[in-house]
C-alpha cells in the first residue's frame, strides 16, 4: 500500500490537477497494490470526482461523535454516505498537536472498522523516546490500546503506519536498517498480542520523509510493506 497524506495542503484548482496530472497516470496493478490518497475533507469530493477508481480516496481523521450538535467535526456515517472506503487515524499531528490519545485513536479506530472502512493506524516515536531507547515500548503503547477496542478478526481491516516523529517533515528519513528493525518489533508484537495471522497479514508502512530518492531501498526490506508519503504525495514525485 503506498498513501498519500496531503495535511492541511492544497486548494480546489490543485485538487482538480493532481489527479489529472499524476494520481490518474500512475501505472500500478490494483491487486498487488493499493494506491490511497487522503486530501484535506474540504477538497475531498473534488479529488474523488476527478480520480480513477483505482486510486482510493481516503479521510485523514474521523469524529468520535456520530451525527448531532457537534460543531466542526464530521461522522463515519458521512464518510461512508460519501463513498470513502479508507481513513488515516492517529497521525503524530493529531496526537501532537490536538490532543489525541492512545484512547481516542483507538476508538475512532473501532468506529471506522465498524463502519466498514479501512484504516492505517499511525503510530511512531518521538525523537527523545528513540534517543532514550523507548521506541517499542511506545509502539507497544499505541497499539495495545488499539488492540483493546478490537476483536482478533478486525486486525483484517487494519494497516499499521509506523512513523516516527522525528523523520516526519524534516528530510531525516529511518535508515532501511532502522526502519527494518522496528517493523520486524510491530510484527513480533502483533504475534504475541492479536495473533500469528495478524502478524503475518497486516501490512506495516513507513512513514516519515520517504521520496523518490529513497523509496526503493526502504521498500526491499522485509518487513515494510509499503510507506504513507506526506509532503511528497503532493508532488509529480509520488509517481
Ligand atoms: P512526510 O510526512 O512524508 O512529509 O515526512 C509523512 C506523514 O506525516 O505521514
Amino acid at each position: 500500500m503506498v498513501g498519500g497524506n496531503w495535511k492541511c495542503n492544497g486548494n480546489l484548482a490543485f485538487a482538480k490537477s493532481f489527479p489529472a496530472e499524476v494520481l490518474n497516470t500512475l501505472k500500478f496493478d490494483p491487486k498487488k497494490v493499493d494506491v490511497v490518497v487522503a486530501p484535506t475533507a474540504l477538497h475531498l469530493s473534488t479529488v474523488q470526482a476527478n480520480t480513477k477508481n483505482n486510486v482510493h480516496v481516503a479521510t485523514q481523521n474521523l469524529s468520535l461523535t456520530g451525527d448531532g450538535a457537534f460543531t466542526g467535526e464530521f461522522s463515519v456515517g458521512m464518510i461512508r454516505d460519501m463513498g470513502v472506503t479508507h481513513t488515516l487515524t492517529g497521525h503524530s499531528e493529531r496526537r501532537s498537536l490536538f490532543g489525541e490519545t492512545d484512547q481516542d485513536v483507538a476508538v475512532k479506530t473501532k468506529i471506522a472498522i465498524e463502519n466498514g472502512m479501512n484504516v492505517m493506524v499511525c503510530i511512531g516515536e518521538q525523537l527523545e523516546e528513540r534517543e532514550t531507547g523507548k521506541t517499542d515500548e511506545v509502539n507497544a503503547r499505541q497499539l495495545q490500546a488499539v488492540a483493546d477496542e478490537l476483536s482478533e478478526g478486525q486486525w483484517g481491516n487494519v494497516v499499521v503506519a509506523y512513523e516516527p516523529v522525528w523523520a516526519i517533515g524534516t528530510g531525516k528519513v529511518a535508515t532501511p536498517q532502522v526502519a527494518q528493525e522496528t517493523h520486524a518489533e510491530i510484527r513480533e508484537w502483533l504475534a504475541a498480542n492479536v495473533s500469528k495471522e495478524a502478524a503475518a497479514t497486516v501490512r506495516i508502512l513507513y512513514g516519515g520523509s520517504v521520496s523518490d530518492a529513497n523509496a526503493a531501498e526502504l521498500i526491499a526490506m522485509e518487513d515494510i510493506d509499503g510507506f504513507l508519503v506526506g509532503g511528497a504525495s503532493l508532488k509529480p514525485a509520488f509517481h
